[in-house]
């Protein structure tokens, strides 16, 4: 990842490739616009039209000014100042940095926005605005310059020149909250890059055994216990879910285990409610849909059908690198969905951890399989709250698209809470309803549920199931099948896997525990 400071000083004193300046619609080519722009840089610049930049998002406008300590001048359009928003500067911040990098330069400064301009992203939960600013400024640059590229042995991009951005400021307390923001983009970014890593994998390199190596080594690297249990174990725990639908394929299963103690200033372990906050993530390495197949066409894309699993090992890193006072279990079933020859059939029945059984009308409803085992399982901690996270159903990209995470559970409060920090990192989520009346779609004439339950309300009865398999303790579940896996690029995410849940679940995480 690329390198973030903050620097202080006067503007006019910068020495960089360029200077980044952003420029709201309204004072486009207003004397106004171009007084602070000389203010800060000395630059002369004279109002003109024509030029094509009205300062709209996702437009820029490169100067080579006189009298300028940085030999360009990047304007960078930041859409209408009523409105402005995190979410805002985060796309703007994608848009300076890939312009930058497009141009082939090494270093970049940032020019702070004036302050009548950061206020208002300060709402109601009272963080420092220049905080806020940096956190959403260097998100955007983070995760905007993210590339999948590990793969490709002569990069037809240009190569990576650029390696340092600093965000200048004049003020000595600004600098101090400039570079907390920054600090924790850092981060989160890196475990969100991390996670895209590994959902954009392909299955030849991500199964059961190598997604647990990573958890290993990610644990090793930033301080979190990580414990594999295998097939034996899994058969001793009774996870019929899990070993059947790893039977069709030559990797056998995993159980990832994760746990990471954070401690309020060396007090005990913090709880928050009591128990521990578990996260739980669908770890199906790929899913082909087993026996009953997926059709060809877009099949590929199944590689990130362990999309949960990555986030919730990324969260586990992010929460330890940021010493997050919080008691935090990570769980991930991995399994890969393959139609050998002694693959799970439609009709199977399976017993899971907690001795109910189910029908298997469709081997393609795998993930719910292995989950019921996992929440079940999460149970023996006597959690205050679970989270699972999973690509869990085609039908919830039907519903919600690629825009916003589905969301079902039983907890009300813990809902709220993931509602606010969706609305915060625009990893919005929404909830669905669990009527009572879904129950009867899933209904087994010969075992005690069944995985699927018709055409209709796909992504509810699938949650449907999850709950019969859930133990006495708030949960959360979250469908990140049309949010994990975009088709198209966007300003910060790239097609592919978006690691969708790690900022949500981080800034989650950091408002409960400060309650
Ligand atoms: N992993 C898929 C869901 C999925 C679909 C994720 C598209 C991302 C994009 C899941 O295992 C699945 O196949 N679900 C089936 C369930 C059905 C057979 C009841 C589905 O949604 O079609
Ligand atoms: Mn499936
Ligand atoms: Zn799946």
């Amino acid at each position: 990842m690329i390198r973030i400071g903050v620097r202080r000083g006067a503007v006019r004193h910068a020495r960089s490739d360029i200077l980044v300046h952003f420029v709201f619609e309204e004072w486009q080519n207003s004397p106004r616009a171009l007084r602070v722009i000389h203010g800060l840089t000395g630059a002369d610049l004279v109002p003109a039209g024509g030029n094509g930049f009205a300062g709209k998002e996702r437009e820029t406008l490169l100067l080579f000014p006189r009298n300028l300590s940085c030999a360009r001048l990047l304007l960078v359009g930041a859409g209408t100042h009523k409105n402005w928003s995190s979410e805002r500067l985060r796309r703007g911040g994608a848009t300076a940095a890939k312009a930058v990098r497009g141009m082939g330069l090494r270093t970049a400064s940032f020019i702070e926005p004036e302050k009548d301009v950061t206020a208002p992203l300060a709402t109601a939960s009272g963080e420092d605005p220049a905080e806020l600013y940096a956190h959403a400024l260097a998100e955007g640059i983070f995760l905007g310059l993210y590339r999948y590229d590990r793969y490709k042995t002569r990069r037809n991009s240009a190569p990576e020149r650029l390696t340092k951005i600093s965000f200048i400021t004049d003020s000595p307390s600004r600098e101090r909250a400039i570079a907390r923001g920054i600090a924790r983009a850092a981060a989160v970014c890196e475990a969100t890059c991390f996670a895209r890593d590994l959902e954009n994998a392909p299955g030849n390199e991500i199964y059961p055994e190598s997604l647990a190596a990573a958890a290993r080594s990610a644990g090793t690297r930033s301080g979190f216990s990580v414990k594999v249990l295998g097939e034996r174990n899994i058969r001793s725990l009774g996870m019929g879910g899990l070993l059947g639908v790893a039977r069709g394929s030559s990797r056998p299963p995993r159980l990832l285990i994760m746990e990471y103690r954070g401690r309020r200033n060396g007090q005990p372990p913090a709880g928050g409610g009591g128990g521990p906050v578990v996260l739980v993530g669908k770890g199906v390495t790929f899913d082909s849909g087993g026996i009953s197949i997926k059709p060809s066409a877009g099949m590929a894309e199944m590689k990130m059908d362990m999309s949960g699993g990555a986030v919730v090992i990324a969260t586990m890193q992010a929460a330890a690198r940021l010493k997050l006072p919080v008691h935090l279990i990570g769980i991930v079933p991995a399994a890969e969905n393959l139609p050998g020859g002694s693959a799970l059939r439609p009709g199977d029945i399976l017993r899971h951890h907690n001795g109910m059984t189910s029908e298997v009308d469709n081997t393609d409803a795998e993930g719910r399989l292995i989950l019921a085992d996992a929440l079940s399982y999460a149970g023996r901690y006597e959690p205050a709250l679970v989270i699972d996270l999973a690509t869990l159903t085609g039908a919830v990209v039907v519903a919600l698209g690629h825009v916003v995470t589905g969301m079902m559970g039983n907890d009300a409060e813990a809902m709220r809470l993931l509602k606010d920090s969706g609305d915060r990192t625009y990893e919005r989520v929404w909830e669905l309803p669990m009527f009572e009346e879904y129950e009867a779609l899933i209904k087994s004439d010969v075992a005690d549920v069944k995985n699927t339950g018709g055409r209709w309300a796909g992504a509810i009865t699938a949650a449907m199931f999850l709950r019969k398999f859930i133990g006495p303790y708030g949960w959360v579940h979250l469908d990140i099948a049309g949010t994990s896996i975009m088709e198209e690029s966007t300003d910060y995410t790239t097609r592919g896997g978006s690691g969708v849940g790690v900022r949500l679940l981080v800034d989650f995480l950091r408002h409960r525990c400060a309650r």
